[in-house]
């Protein structure tokens, strides 16, 4: 992963295989999206290779080419509607288990792909662990409601603005053919309200906070030497 200091990549790594070690033999289980992801897919391929029979669904183009191109088997939310397990990274994850996905612009895949899966394991570096939510929650829109959803964000208190591409002039278009539009919360106090919030405004795909599978999460938090696992069982209420 060029670009990524070796120490991130190692712990992105560590928390990556010990997921795709959580795969067992039969399992349909969901593909999320990123660097942290790469590195279960890189793994769980080896397994393949070893016998392992694994369908998996992926969340995004990028997920869906490089899984083909380590030899997983792929299948689809129509053929397989309920997942044994989903395995993604995130972007911030709070002590209660409520996460910020999206930087990639695949959070609408991956939410679905979460919800169908009896289990949703995640994927992160310590980095990515924070005491509350804030900062960018990336919110898809169709693009004909674009602007009134904006004025909506508004008032719920942020600063949106249409995530641009970088090699493509204008906005970053989803695997969906949607827009992105990153809304800036100087604080996320109540993370259940504001996706319920932000679900409500129509043009809204889906938002980028997944505060509803805290029940059925594991998160593993990569480290060179150990890995950290979290459930529900570890949250204060
Ligand atoms: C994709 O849109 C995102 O939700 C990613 O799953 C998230 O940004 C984590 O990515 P990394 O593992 O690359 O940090």
């Amino acid at each position: 992963m060029a670009g990524i200091p070796e120490a991130i990549a190692a712990a992105k790594r560590a928390a990556g295989y010990q997921a795709a070690d959580m795969v067992e033999d039969g399992m349909v289980i969901g593909l999320g999206t990123g660097s942290t992801v790469f590195h279960m897919i890189e793994r769980l391929s080896g397994r393949v290779r070893d016998g392992l029979s694994v369908a998996g669904v992926p969340t995004s183009y990028q997920t869906a080419m490089r899984a083909r191109e380590y030899g997983i088997p792929l299948t689809t939310l129509d053929d397989n509607p309920v997942l044994d397990l989903a395995i993604d990274g995130a972007d911030q994850i709070d002590p209660q288990l409520r996460m910020i996905k999206g930087r990639g612009a695949a959070h609408t895949r991956e939410k679905c792909v979460a919800a169908a899966a009896f289990r949703f394991i995640v994927v992160v570096d310590e980095a990515k662990m924070v005491s509350r939510l804030s900062g960018v929650v990336p919110v898809e829109t169709i693009p004909f409601a674009t602007m009134t959803v904006m004025a909506q964000l508004r008032g719920l208190g942020c600063r949106p603005f249409i995530r641009e591409a970088v090699k493509k002039d204008g906005p970053v278009i989803t695997d969906n053919g949607n827009f992105i539009v990153d809304c800036h919360f100087e604080e996320i106090p109540d993370p259940a309200a504001l996706e319920a919030a932000i679900a409500m405004i129509p043009g809204v795909v889906e938002s980028g906070i997944f505060s509803r599978f805290t029940g059925n999460t594991t998160v593993i938090v990569g480290c060179e030497k150990k890995c950290t696992v979290l459930t529900s069982a570890d949250v204060v209420p």
